[in-house]
């Protein structure tokens, strides 16, 4: 058992009810779509993980060196007594700003929040170890429809949100979204943001459709889990990992591509879902982002840019932003 103290906000039947009502949505429509929320149960955090390590897949890396570089700067600028990380998947690049807090004698609790349980309890046990002085309550949620971070008395919080998982939401509910984070923090909080940047395409198009098809299995898991938490009958051999790069949009989009005419019989929702050959299931956006269009969409939900960094090459944004 990890010492950690976990707090589920989800309804039970969250995995099965508000997964009928996307699929429900998502499949009858016109082009087909599911919500990215579903790609995590506890394989799916794990080929994220191995996403991370694959050569094409820049971010971490480019994001785990900006933090790697500025964390004692943030720690110094926000004397944070706690950390709340929002899609904190293992945590992996949270250490460097738990160390770095540490270091500066003011951090007392780390609050992960994610709607994969199976990644709060693995990242918990490993930080437990490795912070036994530190309090950690982990809270199950869905950041988008449920957002609560923890209140804490006491000192200033840092709300982090890394590895550009924001460019996995569109315009519009980035702007809802980043008004109710602003909405849960006090003035003089802050809000610490990783953004993807725009960059050449062929680039940004390898780092969502590597040659070892690692992000292929990612996409296709989706499928896996419509299958076991509404009985379907989805065989992800029919379907191909699409990447694309929408230049006007500025994002990525993935999509799953169906080999040949597909029927897929949705038993709980006494649903059959026709594909034709070719179709296509939108399943995620990853938007890439500009200095500017990061701080305008700040500003407009009422946190001011303190400071910006990227890696070295210029691939990755992380942006300090104050509550105001
Ligand atoms: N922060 C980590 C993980 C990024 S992957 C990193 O930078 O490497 C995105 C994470 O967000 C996953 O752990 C996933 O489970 C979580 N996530 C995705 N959608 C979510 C939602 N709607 N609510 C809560 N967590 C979500
Ligand atoms: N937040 C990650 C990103 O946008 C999530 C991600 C990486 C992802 N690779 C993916 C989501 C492939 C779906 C499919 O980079």
């Amino acid at each position: 058992m990890s010492g950690i103290e976990i707090d589920r906000r989800l309804p039970e039947d969250f995995f099965s009810a508000a997964l009928r009502d996307d699929v429900l949505k998502g499949l009858t429509a016109d082009p087909k779509w599911l919500p990215p929320k579903w790609f995590y149960d506890a394989r799916g955090s794990d080929l994220f993980e191995e996403i991370t390590r694959l050569p094409e897949y820049y971010p971490t890396r480019a994001e785990r060196e900006i933090l790697t570089a500025r964390a004692p700067e943030i720690a110094a600028l926000t004397r944070a007594e706690t950390l709340a990380e929002l899609g904190s998947g293992s945590s992996s690049k949270t250490t460097l700003l738990l160390d770095a807090l540490q270091a500066a004698g003011t951090l007392r609790r780390y609050d992960p929040i994610d709607v994969s349980e199976a990644a709060l309890l693995a990242s918990g046990e490993q930080l437990r170890r490795r912070y036994p002085q530190l309090t950690v309550h982990a809270v199950v949620t869905d950041f988008e429809e449920r957002l609560a971070i923890p209140d804490a008395d006491g000192g200033p919080r840092i709300v982090a949100f890394l590895g550009g998982t924001i460019g996995n939401l569109l315009p519009e509910e980035r702007a809802v979204f980043l008004t109710r984070v602003r909405a849960n923090l006090r003035p003089g909080e802050w809000l610490l943001l990783g953004t993807d940047l725009v960059k050449d395409p062929a680039t940004l198009v390898a780092a969502y459709d590597d040659a070892a098809g690692v992000t292929a299995e990612f996409n296709k898991n989706v499928l896996r889990v419509v299958d076991r938490e509404l009985t379907a009958d989805f065989d992800p051999d029919d379907f191909d990992h699409v990447a694309l790069w929408d230049a006007q949009a500025e994002w990525i989009e993935m999509r799953l591509r169906a080999r040949r005419d597909v029927d897929v019989r949705l038993k709980e929702l006494d649903l059959t879902v026709s594909f034709e050959a070719g179709e296509e299931l939108r399943t995620e956006i990853s938007a890439k982002f500009r200095r500017e269009g990061v701080e305008s969409e700040l500003a407009a939900a009422g946190f001011a840019l303190r400071r910006w960094w990227t890696d070295g090459e210029g691939r990755f944004g992380l942006s300090l932003a104050e509550g105001v």
